[in-house]
Order: C-alpha cells, then structure tokens, then sequence
C-alpha cells in the first residue's frame, strides 16, 4: 500500500471496515442497459475502494460472459476462466486470481460462445461454488454484460440488490429504464440502485436520477429504485484503463477515486433489509424460483 493509500485508508474507513465473518456475503451485480457505461471500471474501482480503504473481503464475479475483461482492467493473465471451471472440472478456489489489494477475481472466458447462454445447471453449479466460498467472503460484486439478454437477468435477479450504471447520454437512459422494467417484472420489488456515471458533479447526478424516477413512478410505480451516488466524468479514468490499473489504486487522489470511495461506503452504511438471512445461499434460490417463474411454475423472489 502507497503511504498516499494509507493515508486516505485511515481518514476514510470509519466505523464500517474490517471484515464480517459472522455474516453472509453481500451479493451485489453491477449493469446497465447500454453497454459502454463503465459497468467494468466501477466494479474493479468499487472492488478495490470496498477492500482497500474499508477492509473488506471482496470476490469479483466477471459475468459479462464470453466477453469479460476485468482481467484486462486489472492486468492478470489468469490460467484458467469460467469456461474451465464449467466445462473441464477446474474447481472455483484453482480458478480465481488474485487481484490487487487482496480482491479475488473469477474471471470469464473472451470469445467463448458457449457462455453467452447458460444452461440453468451451469448456473446452479456456479451458484453453489460460490456459496461454499461465502464465509471467506463479505461482497461479491458481479459485473454483467449490458442488455436484457437472459444471463444478464439471471445474475441480475439472484442478487440482493443490483447497482444499475447510467449516463447521461439519452440511450443511456432509456435502456436503463427498460431494463429495470424487465427487471422489475421478474422481480417486483428488487433493491435497484441508480449509480449515475461520467456526469459533471453531483448535481447532474441528481437531475438524471430524477428524470429516470419520474418516469418510473409513472410507469412502474413499485419500482424499488434508489440513488447510490455518482461518479465524475474523469480522463483518468481511460489512462487508467491504458496502464491496466483501477484508478482508485492509481490515481487515489483523483475525482473519480474519492467519489468511487464515496460509494462504496455509502453502500456499506445501508446494507439491504436481507442481509442476514441472505447471502449466496438465497441467491441460488432466487434463480432457481426466476426458473420456475419464467417456466410459469410459480411465483418466484
Ligand atoms: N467516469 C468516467 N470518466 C471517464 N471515462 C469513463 C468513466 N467511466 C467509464 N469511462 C470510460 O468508458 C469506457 C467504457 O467503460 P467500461 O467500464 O468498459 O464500460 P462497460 O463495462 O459498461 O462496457 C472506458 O473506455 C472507460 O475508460
Ligand atoms: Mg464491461
């Protein structure tokens, strides 16, 4: 750790760091309905802001599958993927890498065609490795791939609440909301958090989460929606990018640094309703019960 990190570490982590043994993991997806929105930059910089300033255990999950890259945006070159794990008997625990800060990487497959849909079985057995890790864990972040594509609302679904990525560009915002309709037709109720990206400040953060909730109240009036915060428009960001680094690690100081910061602990100071009962445990059950209700078995989460 830079003395820099150090510093901000100690100034900012509060009463909400250290790990949490006693409770079951958070699981909490990061999306958006346009893809190109930053889905991949917050979830490394939130990876690292959650267990560096605020010592958490962290597992990122790239879901964006066939097309992942957080291994690109951290720079590792991982052994196995996702693909080994699902089809050639690689167990979880050989397939994640290690990331910076102490962040656990399961990394997708590029390229791959056989992950852009998987099979519910593929899922389950995801799932349950997963849950076999939840005590070593406290936040597992799944970084999906954009869209309404079924993996996509699967991993969105299974988790306790999902963060959605928004800019301000206009088919930013439509698609946003036309995933949280689906989403929320799946799923009433559904903890969805509005993260406003590569906005001016905090301010237009603000105006473009109104402009979405409006419409929602309107159109989907028991749309759980929440604002979790914004994130600067910020260079750095694409040079950091270049050097194959998150920003918060860095660049701690920049814009984008501190407000990713600002996230994540505005996160760790509202932890969802569930927590306690939850964990991976219920996200293997969400998806089994958004089968049953896609199959029209009954209601499901
Ligand atoms: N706050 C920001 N400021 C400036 N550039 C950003 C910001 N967030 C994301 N970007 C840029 O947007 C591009 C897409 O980001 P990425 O995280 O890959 O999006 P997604 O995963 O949603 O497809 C990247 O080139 C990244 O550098
Ligand atoms: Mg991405």
């Amino acid at each position: 750790m830079t003395d820099q990190a150090e510093g901000l570490r100690k100034k900012e982590a509060g009463i909400a760091s250290g790990p949490d043994p006693s409770l079951p993991p958070r699981v909490i997806s990061v999306t958006s309905g346009k893809g190109g929105v930053g889905k991949t930059n917050v979830t490394a910089n939130l990876a690292y802001a959650l267990s560096e300033t605020f010592g958490k255990r962290v597992l990122v999950f790239d879901a964006d599958l066939g097309l992942g890259n957080m291994d690109v945006l951290f720079n590792l070159r991982p052994r196995w993927t996702l693909k080994d794990f699902l089809f050639e008997d690689r167990s979880l625990s050989e397939v994640l890498v290690p990331g910076p800060a102490g962040i656990r990487i399961l990394p997708a497959a590029s390229g791959v065609e056989e992950l852009t849909a998987l099979t519910p079985e593929q899922n389950l057995k995801l799932i349950s490795a997963f849950d076999q890790l939840g005590e070593e864990v406290d936040i597992l972040l799944i970084d999906t791939g954009a869209g309404i594509s079924e993996n996509v609302l699967t991993f969105n679904l299974a988790s306790q609440e999902t963060l959605i990525v928004v800019t301000p560009e206009p088919t930013s915002r439509t698609d946003a909301f036309a995933l949280m309709k689906v989403l929320n037709r799946r799923y009433s109720g559904k903890p969805l958090l509005f993260l406003a990206n590569m906005v001016r400040d905090r301010r237009e953060g603000l105006e473009l989460y109104d402009l979405v909730s409006r419409v929602a109240d309107r159109f989907l009036p028991d749309l759980n929606l929440s604002f979790a915060g914004y994130l600067p428009q910020d260079p750095s960001v694409t040079q950091a990018v270049r050097n194959q680094k998150a920003l918060a690690e860095m660049l701690p100081g920049a814009p984008f640094s501190t407000a990713i910061r600002q996230v994540a602990r505005d996160l760790l100071s509202r932890p969802p309703r569930e927590m306690l009962q939850s964990g991976i445990g219920l996200l293997m059950k969400r998806l089994v019960d958004s089968r049953q209700t896609r199959e029209g078995v009954s209601g499901g989460g």
